[in-house]
């Protein structure tokens, strides 16, 4: 391979890194559905998780309402984000969301997202948390 080859290889190489990065996450196609197959359950209605903290999933408005507390969504940051932050390995195992401690657990209600969710919201999140 030629210096110029190898040049023009690795500048390709890094736009398709680049653009796999920046491909933008729906809230509608990609969010939502998470949201409503892990979260709704419990915060939505008379959900447990909505009476404890206020938070619910039902639509984009109240999901960036947050909870009774405050907002768990900083458009653009997830490492600022409870909404990230309590579904990654980061937070107290007890505020781990879907909760999987040990009560919910022996529940048959405990486990995690994939990686592949947590990733979206992640990235939903960063890429400014838009109703897309
Ligand atoms: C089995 C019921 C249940 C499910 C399913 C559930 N939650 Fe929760 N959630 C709760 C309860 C209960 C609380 C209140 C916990 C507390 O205050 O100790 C809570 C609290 C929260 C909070 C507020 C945390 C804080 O204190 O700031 C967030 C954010 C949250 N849940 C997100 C989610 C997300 C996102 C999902 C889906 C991936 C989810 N939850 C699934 C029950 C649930």
């Amino acid at each position: 391979m030629t210096l110029k080859s190898f040049i023009s290889f690795g500048i390709a190489l890094c736009c398709i890194l680049l653009t796999g990065c920046e491909r933008q996450v729906s809230f509608s196609a990609d969010v939502k559905p998470i949201l409503d197959n892990y979260c709704v359950s419990c915060h939505s209605g008379a959900g447990e998780g909505e009476a404890a903290s206020g938070f619910s999933v039902d639509d984009y408005d109240s999901l960036m309402q947050g909870t009774k507390f405050g907002k768990v969504v900083v458009p653009g940051s997830s490492m600022s984000s409870s909404l990230y932050l309590v579904v990654t390995e980061k937070v107290d195992p007890k505020i781990h969301m879907p909760p999987h401690h040990d009560e919910s657990l022996a529940e048959g209600r405990g486990f995690a997202l994939s990686r592949t969710n947590i990733e979206t919201i992640g990235t939903w999140i960063d890429q400014g948390a838009k109703n897309n």
